[in-house]
């Protein structure tokens, strides 16, 4: 079954089938909808419902306020259409310079410890893997009712490879799924998403900062980089925040890389240190404030990991550094 959605903002029209959601299904039909995490944490992707029914397939979503709901608010990633809908988004989205996502099946090819949490996923799809470096996918591993964002940690590539690296969460409903997968099991993977995608061609130096699990993007966006004529001339700093020097992992993903391997800096920081780290103990933002001032400009961040890492890193670049919000490329973990 599907319906028709009619977007006032944009006046866009678009199919949603019946199992999918309005801001999903939108995307796919190439519809500039505002959104960020797709995971219901954020609001980004919120609007208001004029006409029809709409099912919200988590009702207490972190990124919707009790006033939000009062004020007839949804979440586009969150809704499911049971009508022919009339909404109008709140905020404004950008039309992204990648492919449109689609919904694949993808199995399992490889994994590799990296940590003692932290995984190198292999998946291969049946088409080529398109997506621009720093760009997430949706996985759902039988048996969990929603779908989690993960951002790969390769680049886009006739094989159908999508690679994501994947912090195991205690407790947590995919994670554990993903690392009971073995070799040979399936997953749907419904992407590519996000705007935090590498701009290959400014001719500026590079800065990544990651924190956690927010080093896949971020080895991706060098992967990518790697892969660009940019790579040859320009300087490129990586820095990495932990929580002990158990965490502290990627280096040596970077060295192997043939082009920028030589020449990239690895800093990196834990919140807690012990006997066994040497380096700079504190949170990953207080390491990038040490750059000589002319680092910030000339320069695009590109940054991912949890919303306080995220948000004291805009903060430092934005407010301290004066870096013009145009050159930080981001998405929040949450
Ligand atoms: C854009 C983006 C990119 C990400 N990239 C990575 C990455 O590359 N590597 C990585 O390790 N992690 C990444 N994450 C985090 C990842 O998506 C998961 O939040 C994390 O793995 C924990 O999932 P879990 O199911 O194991 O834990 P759980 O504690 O079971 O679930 C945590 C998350 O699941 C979502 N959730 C919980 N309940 C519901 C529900 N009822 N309906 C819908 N959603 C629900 C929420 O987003 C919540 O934060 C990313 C997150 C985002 C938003
Ligand atoms: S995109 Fe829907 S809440 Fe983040």
């Amino acid at each position: 079954m599907r319906y028709r959605i009619r977007e006032e903002r944009l006046g866009a029209d678009f199919d949603c089938a019946a199992d999918d959601v309005l801001l999903r299904a939108g995307l796919r039909a190439g519809v500039p909808l505002a959104y960020e995490c797709n995971v219901g944490g954020c609001g980004s992707c919120k609007f208001e419902l004029l006409e029809g029914e709409v099912a919200d397939a988590w009702p207490l979503a972190p990124g919707l306020s009790e006033r939000d709901r009062n004020r007839n608010r949804r979440l586009a990633c969150q809704s499911r259409p049971v009508s022919d809908c009339r909404i109008k988004m709140i905020g404004r989205g950008d039309a992204a310079a990648a492919p449109l996502p689609e919904r694949v099946s993808a199995t399992l090819i490889a994994a590799q410890d990296l940590t003692r949490d932290m995984r190198e996923f292999r998946f291969r799809g049946d088409a080529p893997a398109a997506f621009r470096p720093g760009q997430y996918a949706l996985l759902s591993p039988g048996g969990i009712p929603a779908a989690r964002a993960y951002s790969m940690s390769n680049v886009e590539n006739d094989e159908g490879e999508w690679h994501f690296i994947i912090r195991r969460v205690p407790g947590g409903a995919a994670t554990s799924a993903l690392f009971d997968l073995r070799p040979g099991d399936c997953v749907t993977l419904d992407g590519p998403y996000g705007r935090a995608y590498l701009r290959a061609d400014t001719g500026r130096n590079v800065v990544c900062i990651a924190g956690g699990s927010g080093l896949s993007p971020m080895i991706g966006i060098a992967r990518g980089l790697d892969r660009a004529e940019m790579a040859v001339g320009c300087a490129f700093d990586f820095f990495y925040g932990g929580r002990s020097a158990d965490d502290i992992c990627g280096e040596a993903l970077l060295r192997g890389l043939p082009r920028l391997g030589s020449h990239v800096r690895f800093h990196s920081i834990v919140s807690s240190g012990d006997d066994r780290w040497s380096g700079r103990t504190g949170m990953v933002h207080e390491l990038v404030a040490d750059l000589p001032m002319e680092a910030f400009a000339r320069t695009d961040f590109y940054l991912a990991g949890p919303p306080p890492m995220a948000e004291a890193v805009v903060a430092l670049l934005t407010r301290d550094r004066g870096v013009p919000a145009e050159r930080i490329h981001f998405d929040r973990f949450f």
